[in-house]
């Protein structure tokens, strides 16, 4: 089975690549950091499956046409997952338009991006699970993440509307929304982040995940539920609440 990782040098993508190559797959590890990829590979020689460093970067149509070219030259793709994403935390005193560019160009843009150089080998071929990394952050706005957090509620958009055309050609989206998870990415925090669970532990609840049949992976759920009934609140409760945040 062959695998596309995106966003695979680091954190939660790292971690996917050797939990899936541990399982036999064939990974394909794309990021723009090709030495981090290289490593990553290095360290696939004791798995049973292979992990081929595959630089990419996904503001880069090219880029991303070039990957999904080079890997489907060998075989088609059975499985992506989109996980590379940008996170810079900004306060109201700070904002600015680049701020917001730059992250749609990463979260937004690239997803998209990566979607529509994956679509049509998988339709062609009627087979193929893409899996989306959005966030908890995506469920409701959150102080701090007017870029980020908006870019993940895009995603989440997005998987849903593609997700009954897609499964009428076969090709199968999911939605992924972690939690906290510790990665150079919340390393940028300087909060307390409740819950906050290992890459390791993240990568083996979406193998779980993606190989069950729900729409959406959530991990942890002690912390995903209490996110999904906040939501639900009306406004006037809900921005009381995180105005203390
Ligand atoms: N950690 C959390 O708590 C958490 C929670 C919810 C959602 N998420 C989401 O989970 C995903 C993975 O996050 P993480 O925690 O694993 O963070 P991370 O360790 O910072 O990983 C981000 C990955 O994205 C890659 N990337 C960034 N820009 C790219 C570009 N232009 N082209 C290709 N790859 C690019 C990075 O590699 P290069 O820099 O080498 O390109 C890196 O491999 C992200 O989408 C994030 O938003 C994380």
């Amino acid at each position: 089975m062959i695998i596309w990782i995106v966003g695979a040098s680091s954190g939660i993508g790292a971690a996917l690549a050797k939990e899936y190559a541990s399982t036999g797959y064939t990974v394909y590890a794309s990021a723009r950091s090709e030495e981090k990829l290289q490593a990553l590979a290095a360290e696939s020689t004791t798995l049973s499956g292979d992990i081929h460093a595959l630089p990419c970067d996904i503001t880069d149509n090219d880029s991303v046409l070039a990957a999904v070219t080079q890997i489907e030259s060998n075989a088609p793709i059975d499985k992506a997952v989109l996980s590379a994403g940008f996170y810079d935390p900004i306060g109201l005193d700070d904002i600015h338009l680049e701020h917001f560019t730059s992250t749609y160009d990463v979260n937004l843009h690239g997803v998209v991006r990566c979607l529509l150089a994956l679509l049509p080998g998988m339709r062609q071929s009627n087979n193929g699970q893409i899996a989306i990394v959005s966030s908890v952050s995506g469920y409701t706005g959150l102080p701090r993440a007017a870029a980020y957090g908006s870019s993940k509620a895009a995603l989440i958009n997005l998987a849903e509307s593609l997700q009954p055309e897609c499964k009428a050609v076969g090709v199968d989206i999911r939605l992924i929304s972690p939690g906290f998870v510790k990665s150079p990415l919340t390393d940028k925090n300087s909060f307390k982040m409740p819950f906050i669970i290992e890459p390791e532990d993240a990568a083996r609840r979406i193998v779980r995940g993606l190989d069950g049949n729900g729409f959406e992976v959530h991990f942890p759920k002690r912390f995903t539920l209490w996110l999904k009934v906040l939501r639900l609140l009306p406004y006037a409760l809900y921005l009381r609440l995180t105005a203390k945040l």
